[in-house]
């Protein structure tokens, strides 16, 4: 199967296109060439621009798939598809969970859940924010749709993690677990959350396109339903280390990594997904790859979470 990947360097585009090579799929990359310049030697690659609506690259060659993975706003999507037409055989978007709506939302939610409705005014991807990505999201999912019918895949993955994530939300509570010891938590230790390791999404993607599957997944893991406490404590484990949970409050240290107030986000359903084909790694398999990636890139300083010396002043005034 000849793949397109518009991206494909970072962190979900690179497990993908790690899996379609294993599966012996033919990928190419489409990209600026800035990230990950060294990955894959052996795989063509296209060079062209969503910013400036440069797709020249993409005026020959025909593909059976693309998976659009760096589409984020309508207009991006748009001209992909222009430039593409019929030469693709099926377009598969990675949209976002964040596509749903959070009203009147119940645990246990599926694909059909009402959605935000669509924006389309947000002209670059750095001008989008919390209230404009996931309605942006919807625009270029309806446009998709719209353009390829039922050769149009959605797959709305939840917070993906894993290898090569650059977010820091996850690693920094495989880092942290691992370290041992109190763990302050500025959050509800029975929060539930919902993390889907990125090879598992790969796969899934992989499956679709193998099977010419039209309609929505949403891409929601781990295996078993699990808390944020759960997480931490699954970490430690998967370190080898043992933690003492100390919940602290949320306004203490706002945005801390995977704490959310809206619980019922973090309870999406799996079971079309994993009907379709998402596998369901273990949470402690996914902690122990991660915590062995970080440590192999020498654990740089990370953008969430907070110090020792931070957390040490939590336990103290709160613990
Ligand atoms: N991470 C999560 O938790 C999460 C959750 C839900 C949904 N998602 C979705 O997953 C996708 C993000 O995955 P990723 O960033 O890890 O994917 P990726 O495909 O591994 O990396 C992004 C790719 O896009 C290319 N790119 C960036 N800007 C570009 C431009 N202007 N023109 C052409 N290519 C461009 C980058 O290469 P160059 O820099 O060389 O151009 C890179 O190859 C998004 O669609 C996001 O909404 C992620």
């Amino acid at each position: 199967m000849r793949i397109l990947l518009l991206g494909g360097t970072s962190f979900v585009g690179r497990a993908i296109v790690e899996e379609a090579l294993r599966t012996g799929a033919e990928p190419t990359l489409f990209s600026r060439g800035r990230t990950g310049t060294g990955l894959f030697p052996d795989v063509p690659r296209l060079t062209g621009d969503r910013d400036t609506g440069d797709y020249d690259a993409l005026r020959g060659g025909s593909w059976d798939a693309v998976v659009d993975v760096s589409g984020y706003l309508p207009h991006h999507v748009g001209q992909a598809m222009d430039a593409l037409g019929d030469r693709v055989g099926r377009y598969l978007f990675i949209s976002s969970n964040a596509v749903y709506a959070r009203e009147g939302v119940q645990p246990g939610a599926d694909e059909d859940t009402p959605r935000l409705a669509p924006v389309r005014h947000v002209r670059r991807v750095q001008d989008l924010d919390n209230d404009t990505y996931g309605p942006s999201k919807v625009a270029c999912e309806d446009d998709v749709t719209s353009r390829y019918g039922d050769r149009a895949t959605i797959v709305r993955p939840g917070q993906v993690v894993g290898p090569h994530d650059h977010s820091d939300a996850f690693t920094y509570w495989v880092r942290r677990a691992a370290r041992g010891g109190r763990v302050a938590l500025p959050g509800d230790p029975g929060q539930p959350v919902q993390v889907v390791d990125s090879r598992d999404t790969a796969r899934l993607v992989l499956r679709l396109l193998a099977d010419g599957r039209p309609g929505a997944f949403h891409a929601v893991g781990p295996a078993e339903p699990t808390t944020l406490g759960g997480l931490i404590e699954t970490c430690a484990g998967a370190a080898g280390s043992r933690v003492e949970i100390v919940p602290v409050p949320p306004e203490a240290a706002p945005g801390f990594p995977l704490v959310r107030s809206d619980h019922v986000t973090q309870q999406r359903d799996p079971a079309r997904a994993r009907a379709a084909g998402l596998p369901a790694t273990p949470l402690a398999v996914t902690a122990a790859d991660v915590l062995a990636w970080d440590r192999e890139r020498g654990e740089p300083p990370l953008t969430r979470g907070c110090s020792p010396a931070e957390e040490q002043r939590l336990l103290d005034r709160h613990g």
